[in-house]
């Protein structure tokens, strides 16, 4: 079946500027790291990304090494684009990555020009793009000097492939090193990709969020919902296709009792505020405007439609945020960890 957009879907979706920049991304953005690989038919990863677009979800997220098998997301993306979204590309914002392992050998992984200039073209071509609307640094690399790092993003604009740079995961302490190279470069370096969300909130205690408010750049949280602890999936057991039974990124170890006392806690809060639980995890992590974007995953349309009803309320009182706080106190579960503290 040919796919027409949704006439009214830019009326769902509130737009915030990135950062400084001229750039708005909508409050809430798709990630395609699970359940685009081959492990996924075709028709579901259809479905999600066009029920996105008709809810005014104008940015997906890839990076080199989403799949399973590596690129395979993106190699879907690239279909979609082609046989769903063709003649939308001006109404869309793509980005990839380049730093965790891609291929064999030296070159394949972390933050050298040589692999990160090879990785996005290997990207585009993947996708079947010209450029990229963002191009990241996926991870920060200790042993390359990060003027290197930061010189191969700038190649990357300057010959075309991508209009604008980020980071993922640097610390603050590394953001601001980042932000002064491109900074002289003049690199149109505009946003910052952390993990965040009420289980975990180490952007809080090492500065990120302070830091990007500062240097005036835009940032876009991933697992918003802790890869699906913060919704009510996980409450009575671990179902089967969830992401925590598919021995992937997720260990069913994390959701312990004590872990789903919390989130039976937040939802019932949720459910005063009128909320699905999905829905107040993401509206915690926009609130008071302080992250541009919420960057969701999901394995089905009906994930995102619940999820983009976010937006509908994005306020919370202070008893309300005390209250998450006290809930959420002894959890804490940073699966990124290493990538932002080398
Ligand atoms: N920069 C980085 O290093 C990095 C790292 C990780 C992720 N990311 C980006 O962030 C994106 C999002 O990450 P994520 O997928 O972990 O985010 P997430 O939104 O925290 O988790 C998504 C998962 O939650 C479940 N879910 C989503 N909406 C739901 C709903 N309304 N009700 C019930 N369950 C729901 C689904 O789990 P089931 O699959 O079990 O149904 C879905 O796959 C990625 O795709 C990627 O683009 C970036």
């Amino acid at each position: 079946m040919p796919y027409t957009p949704a006439a009214d879907r830019y009326s769902k979706m509130i737009y915030r500027p990135c950062g400084k920049s001229g750039l708005k991304l909508p409050a809430i953005s798709l990630g395609l790291w699970h359940n685009f690989g081959h492990d996924t038919p075709h028709d579901t990863k259809r479905a999600i990304c066009q029920a996105a677009f008709d809810l005014g979800i104008t940015h997906f997220d890839l990076a080199n090494n989403y799949g399973p098998p590596p690129g395979s997301a993106e190699e879907a993306f690239g279909e979609i684009l082609k046989n769903d979204f063709a003649g939308y590309r001006d109404e869309l914002i793509i980005s990839s990555k380049a730093g965790y392992l891609m291929w064999d050998g030296p070159y394949g992984e972390w933050g050298s020009r040589k692999y990160v200039i090879a990785s996005c073209d290997q990207s585009l071509k993947r996708m079947g793009l010209d450029y990229v609307d963002i191009f990241y640094s996926h991870r920060f690399d200790p042993d390359t000097p990060l003027e290197e790092t930061m010189l191969a993003l700038d190649h990357i604009v300057r010959s075309g492939r991508a209009l604008y740079v980020g980071i993922s995961s640097y610390n603050s302490q590394r953001t601001r090193e980042a932000h002064a190279i491109l900074t002289e470069l003049k690199t149109p370096f505009i946003i910052h990709q952390p993990s965040y969300n009420i289980l975990n909130r180490w952007v809080e205690t090492d500065g990120l969020k302070d830091t990007l408010a500062d240097l005036g750049l835009g940032s876009i949280a991933f697992t918003p919902l802790a890869q699906g602890i913060l919704t009510k999936k996980y409450l009575n057991g671990i179902p089967q296709g969830s992401r925590a039974a598919q021995g992937k990124s997720l260990d069913p170890a994390i959701i312990t009792d004590r872990a789903l006392a919390s989130v039976r806690a937040l939802d019932a809060m949720a459910q005063k505020r009128g909320q699905t639980l999905a829905q107040m995890a993401i509206a915690w992590v926009l609130r008071n405007g302080g992250i541009t974007s919420a960057l969701i995953g999901a394995s089905k349309p009906e994930q995102v439609v619940d999820c983009a009803g976010a937006i509908h309320n994005l306020d919370f009182t202070p008893e309300e945020l005390a209250e998450i706080d006290r809930i959420s106190e002894e959890k804490d579960v940073n699966l990124w960890a290493r990538s932002s503290s080398d």
